[in-house]
């Protein structure tokens, strides 16, 4: 049978998972997960059933009541992991499969003591979107299958697990303790999920709560204490929250995203800890996507963008419900730049600026941009402006009550566009918005007086034109962002050092500030920043600051040797993930 999903070895005639129940011990000695996972499977049936696996070892494969069943585990391929194929015999509904993680598995990632807040307590982390549950568990890993999960998990006192479902009993033992969840909505694999570390929380709204290391705390409860807020502004805009509670956690430096929408618990980078919840907008994305996401899902990830499109517009709705549409402006201008940075990174005719892709052979990692997100979300946007708020309001309304818990196409959700809202797709050129290349070009722009002054006063920048530091001392950090995005590189020392006196940049505690500015100063070769490029890349793990910075410091002559001293010193401390992505720009 062909492939439903290029980066699965599911077969849709096959059974296909309704629920997974765990029983793993977390082994920070042996940096492995080992246990059992029961699959239970919608009807008896029998016949082969194809898993997919990376980096496992599969010690036996039985059926509920404890029959060795036969199994093959095909070699390996790349990234897609090894195929297993289990015989199910006549009238089972359900296997188990013993196995064990390996020190290598890259969903997860193992942590020394000294690389947490606290420092005296190792932790580990998982990350499985788009492809890395596989090498968790023995799973169905194509978005597409979905199912329910409960878990127990063993872990050694006095750390915490945590996951993305409902916390239940903990029972502690002398020297371990088992944490049990249950996760009822029925879910796609990558949104598997499981942290354990020395963790303690927080209340922060009625059906919100922050997890963290102790020492990390109090810090998080505050940035984030809007959630609320935001919560209620999303119920207003796309109905209902149907995961009853949104917990969150402030992960490690190490976590290589930004956030992470793991239902009931997102997960977040601690660079979001700026002090002054200037980077709260990571959390209504990942909040956003409990509707556009974990609701309605992308089928693949050649339909990435149904998922990050939609939440970002979804993000900026509630943006634009807390903070005015001249934020909104803002925000889509920082985007905005980001994507043609990234079209030019691949080229303007590149297939992989087309929403729709073909990653057939393509590992998704690899592949990973603003594209889906930034582009996808100006075509969301070019939609609603086309048949104004309130019909697309409604429309949005019916594609979640269509579509909640399920995976959807591309090609799906353009039939459903064409029933919906007929016409339209031929009024705004939709074919080539999802199929060609490029930003068209009747993509929305946004306009604000503030946004105009800033982009003037950036472009001024070869005429001698410079910000008066009165007045920008008092910009926002949106603002801040834009001006240093736009400013042409390199540009002189002595301009470096203005900056930098002027505006202490180099000690703003706001990450994409602080990024964009390093990337100037390197790009720029002025030394003084060199020691905070340094700390900054031995602090965060967070793949969109990793990538640009090792960037810039391989690109030039000067600086070459240091990328790679610093990729030497601190790349054990970087996700799996981010090394991979790592390791081919300092290789190129
Ligand atoms: N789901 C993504 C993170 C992701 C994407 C992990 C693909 C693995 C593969 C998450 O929702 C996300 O988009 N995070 C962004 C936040 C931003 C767009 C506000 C990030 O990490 O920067
Ligand atoms: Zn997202």
């Amino acid at each position: 049978m062909g492939r439903m999903d290029p980066h699965s070895y599911t077969d849709p005639d096959q059974a296909s998972t309704r629920h997974m129940d765990l029983e793993l011990t977390v082994d920070f000695a042996a940096r492995r997960l080992r246990g059992v996972v029961r699959l239970d499977f919608a009807e008896a049936g029998s016949g082969p059933v194809d898993l997919d696996t990376r980096d496992l070892t599969i010690e036996a494969v039985e059926t509920a009541d404890g029959t060795p069943l036969d199994f093959h585990l095909a070699d390996p391929e790349g990234f897609m992991g090894a195929r297993l194929r289990i015989e199910r015999p006549a009238g089972v509904d359900s296997l188990r499969i013993r196995y064990a993680t390996s020190p290598e598995a890259s969903a997860l990632q193992w942590l020394e003591p000294q690389h947490t807040a606290g420092g005296n307590h190792p932790y580990m982390f998982s990350q499985c979107q788009p492809i890395h549950a596989r090498s968790m568990v023995p799973v169905q890993d194509s978005a597409r299958v979905r199912f329910s999960y409960s878990a127990r998990i063993t872990v050694p006192r006095p750390l915490k697990a945590v996951m993305s479902a409902a916390p239940g009993e903990e029972a502690r033992g002398e020297t371990s303790s088992v944490f049990s969840f249950e996760m009822p909505q029925p879910i796609p694999s990558y949104l598997l999920a499981i942290a354990v570390g020395n963790l303690a929380s927080q209340d922060v709204g009625p059906r919100s709560r922050v997890y963290a290391e102790p020492e990390q705390l109090e810090a998080a409860a505050w940035e984030f204490a809007e959630i609320d807020r935001m919560l209620l502004a999303a119920e207003g805009l796309f109905g209902p929250y149907r995961w009853d509670r949104f917990d969150f956690i402030v992960m490690p430096p190490a976590f290589p995203y930004g956030g992470m929408e793991n239902p009931r618990l997102t997960f977040l980078t601690p660079t979001l800890l700026a002090g002054d919840r200037s980077l709260v907008n990571v959390l209504a994305h990942e909040l956003a996507h409990s509707w556009t996401g974990n609701l309605v899902t992308n089928a693949t990830m050649n339909d990435f963008w149904l998922n990050e499109g939609f939440t970002v517009w979804a993000e900026r709705r509630i943006l634009e419900a807390l903070a005015g549409e001249d934020a909104v402006a803002l925000a889509a201008a920082i985007g905005r730049h980001g994507l043609e940075e990234d079209i030019q990174r691949f080229g303007e005719d590149s297939p992989l600026t087309r929403l729709e892709n073909d990653l057939a052979g393509i590992d998704p990692d690899e592949v990973y941009s603003q594209v889906p997100y930034e582009k996808g979300c100006l075509l969301v946007q070019l939609i609603e402006k086309t048949v104004g708020r309130q019909a697309f309001d409604r429309f949005i309304t019916r594609y979640m009550d269509r579509f909640a818990f399920t995976s959807i196409t591309t090609a799906e959700f353009e039939a459903f566009f064409h029933e919906e809202l007929p016409g339209v797709a031929e009024k705004i050129g939709m074919d080539a918005w999802i199929h060609g290349p490029g930003i068209p070009a009747n993509a929305p722009v946004f306009h604000s007086r503030q946004l105009e002054e800033i982009t003037a006063l950036a472009a001024s920048w070869a005429d001698g034109e410079r910000p008066d530091p009165q007045v920008a001392r008092e910009w926002s950090a949106e603002l801040w962002q834009i001006y240093l995005q736009r400013l042409p590189r390199p540009i002189s020392v002595d301009d470096c050092a203005w900056l930098d006196q002027t505006f202490s940049l180099t000690d703003s505690g706001n990450c994409e500030i602080l990024c964009q500015w390093l990337l100037i100063a390197a790009a720029s070769g002025w030394e003084p920043a060199y020691p905070r490029i340094r700390s900054f890349l031995g602090s965060v793990g967070r793949m969109k600051y990793l990538k640009p910075l090792y960037t810039v410091l391989h690109a030039h002559e000067r600086t070459r040797a240091m990328a790679a001293e610093l990729f030497a010193a601190y790349g054990d401390r970087y996700h799996p993930i981010a090394r991979g992505g790592l390791e081919s720009i300092l290789s190129a």
